[in-house]
This record gives C-alpha cells, structure tokens and sequence, in this order.
C-alpha cells in the first residue's frame, strides 16, 4: 500500500494546474518534524500563492510550550520544507512572513509557474530526497565521528542575520548538556499538568491516529506503548526518562544549537526554517538527527546552556547528529496535506 512518503517527482511533471502543483508540494511540507507531532498547520491556496495558517486548535501544548517558541518553530520547519520543494521543481518566487497581519495567518509562499523537466534545480534534488527519509531518530549513536568538512559546511546554510549556529563537539560541553536536558525533564515531569498533557499525545503501537507520538516511534514495544500514556500520567517517571536522554545525548558526536538574538515569533520561525535545513542536509549525508528542547524550556535552564556554550543569545532549538544503524520500520504518521487545506 502506499505510504504518505510515496511521492513521485516524475507525477509531478503530469499536473497541468498550478494549483494542483502547490498541493503536490504541500505533501512534502507536512512531513516536517513537529512538537509531539501536532503538525500545527493549515494551507490556503489562491492563483499563485499558498498562505500557511497555524492550527490553534490542534495545538493545545501549553505545559510543554508556554511561549509558543515550538509552535512557530514547527511552521518554520513546515514552511522550509515546502521551499525546498519549490525550489527543486523551480516554482519558488519568495516567502513573505505575515505574522500579526490576520488571526492565525504565519506566512505566505508564492510560486511561478514555470515548471519544466528541463528547468529542476538538481542542488535541492538530495534535500528533496531527505525530506522522506528524514525521522527524529531516538536511541544511542553510533562511535563514529563527523568529519569537520561536513558540518563546516553547514554553517554556510544560515543566512539569517539574527541566528547564530554553535556545533558542539566537546565531550565535556555534550556531557553538560545531557546533564542540563536530564534535569529539564526532571522538572518537566514533576509537574502533574505537564504529565497529564505529555500522556495525550502518546498513542499505541496499533492506534490509526495521524497526530501525536506512536509508541514505535519512541522505540517502545507494543505491550509497553499500550500502558505508557497511563503511566507517565499517574506517576514521576522524569527521572528514568532523563537518564534515557541523558545516555542518548552523550553517545552523539555533535550537538547543534541555534540561537537568536532574542525572542520572538518571526525569529522561532526563522529558526524551523534554519533547523529543517541542517537536519535535511545531515540526512543527505546518512547523519541523523535527534531533538532535545527540554534544556531551553524548563525553567532557568537555558542560562545553564548559554554558559556552557558560551553565548549571549537565547538558545533555540537543540538537536543531536551521529550515525545510528537504527532504521524505523514505520515512520511517525501524518494527517495528508490535502485535509489540511482551507477554503
Ligand atoms: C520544535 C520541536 C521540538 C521537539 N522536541 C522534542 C524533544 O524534546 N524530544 C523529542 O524526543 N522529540 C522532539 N521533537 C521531535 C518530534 O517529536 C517529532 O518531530 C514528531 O514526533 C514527528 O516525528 P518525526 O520527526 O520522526 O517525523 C521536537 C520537534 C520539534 C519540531
């Protein structure tokens, strides 16, 4: 049976409305990574222009997300994928950001319409491909490490003024970090509120929900992912979990951070925006990668990170990159792009 992934770019070329083409695209811009998998969007079509709304609705993570920093962050990863997609099949103009125009309204990407076989752009081909590989790989990494040539030359991917990327390489440095993200989710699960709302969006190995976080993907046999939500509900759990993470981040060679210059929605978008693009260009490279925001979002936390780092700006969004010989049997679900679009 196909899968949400099956997308063909050969199909591509066989769609005669411009219209038709954006929804093709859109297929690749719902597979961004999103906070426990809400997938927060929404997409307006109109003549040459997608508009991308957020899905206040479905995004009720106030415990896990009290700024809305994820929430914008998810969108930028939303939005990027869709970019890169428009650019490989050379049908992207540009992106206008319409934060605080209309209730809800994120951004605005607008297409050309001169889509060719002859006219791809082959530089975004190996990101294309990503985009279906790429999962939120959870797990212990491989020994091995990244070459410096590799993620060097993903500094060069940021073009944006106002975020700052550190890669982290110390093993002391990662160490603290699985130390900070460990006590971050001591604090997070602590709090009741938080479990209850965690436990919501953790569904069975079996469940036929598209939205949230299915056991297999936390790597969780199908026995365990039917208690789990339960159990992370009614007990403290944090510290077993923290210790998960804690090993998982030491085993990674690197740690990528982004920063800002402060905090605001169009920078938490810029920064999706940002983070898909250097997953995506791992991916490409066989690296994976691996989301850790509980240093940055617990508390004061994030203080701890900025020393350890060495930094001013406001930690963003922290992953983790290695090699992992770990490859999902079913990837995380998606709702399909075409219910997500308003009329
Ligand atoms: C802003 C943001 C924050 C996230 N935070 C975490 C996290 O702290 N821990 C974690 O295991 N996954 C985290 N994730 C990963 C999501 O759970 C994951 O993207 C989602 O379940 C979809 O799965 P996929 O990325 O494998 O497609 C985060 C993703 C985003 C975009």
């Amino acid at each position: 049976m196909p899968t949400i992934r099956d997308i063909h770019i050969d199909n591509f070329f066989e769609i005669v409305l411009l219209e038709d083409k954006i929804k093709f695209l859109l297929r690749y811009a719902v597979l961004a990574p999103s906070t426990h998998n809400s997938q927060p969007w929404l997409f307006k079509i109109e003549n040459n222009s997608c508009k991308i709304y957020g899905d206040t609705v479905v995004y009720t993570i106030e415990e896990a997300d009290p700024l809305g920093r994820d929430f914008y962050i998810s969108l930028g990863c939303c939005i990027e994928n869709l970019i890169i997609a428009a650019k490989f099949f050379n049908v992207y103009d540009k992106v206008v950001y319409r934060l605080g125009e209309n209730k809800d309204l994120i951004a605005e990407v607008l297409f050309k319409d001169n889509a060719d076989r002859e006219n791809i752009d082959k530089n975004f081909e190996k990101n294309l491909y990503a985009i279906l590989k790429r999962f939120n790989a959870r797990g212990e990494f491989k020994k091995e490490k990244i070459s410096d040539s590799v993620y060097q030359k993903l500094s060069g991917l940021n073009d944006f003024d106002d975020l700052k990327i550190d890669f982290v390489i110390d093993e002391g440095k990662i160490e603290k970090i699985a130390e900070l993200t460990a006590a971050g989710l001591r604090i997070a699960y602590a709090n009741p509120d938080f479990r209850k709302e965690m436990s919501g969006w953790i569904n069975n190995n079996f469940s036929k929900k598209k939205k949230g976080i299915p056991g297999y993907s936390l790597r969780m046999p199908a026995f365990i992912s039917f208690i789990f939500p339960a159990l992370i509900r009614f007990f403290n759990i944090g510290k077993k979990l923290g210790w998960l993470n804690y090993k998982s981040l030491i085993s990674a060679p690197l740690i990528c951070l982004i920063s800002s210059k402060e905090n605001s929605p169009l920078l938490w978008l810029k920064t999706g925006r940002l983070a898909e693009r250097l997953m995506l260009e791992f991916y490409s490279f066989n690296i994976k990668t691996s989301v850790f925001v509980a240093a940055l979002e617990m508390g004061e936390l994030y203080k701890e990170v900025q020393k350890v780092i060495g930094i001013d700006y406001v930690p963003q969004f922290l992953f983790a990159a290695g090699y992992m010989d770990f490859s999902p049997k079913k990837m995380t679900p998606r709702v399909s792009a075409e219910s997500k679009i308003i009329f």
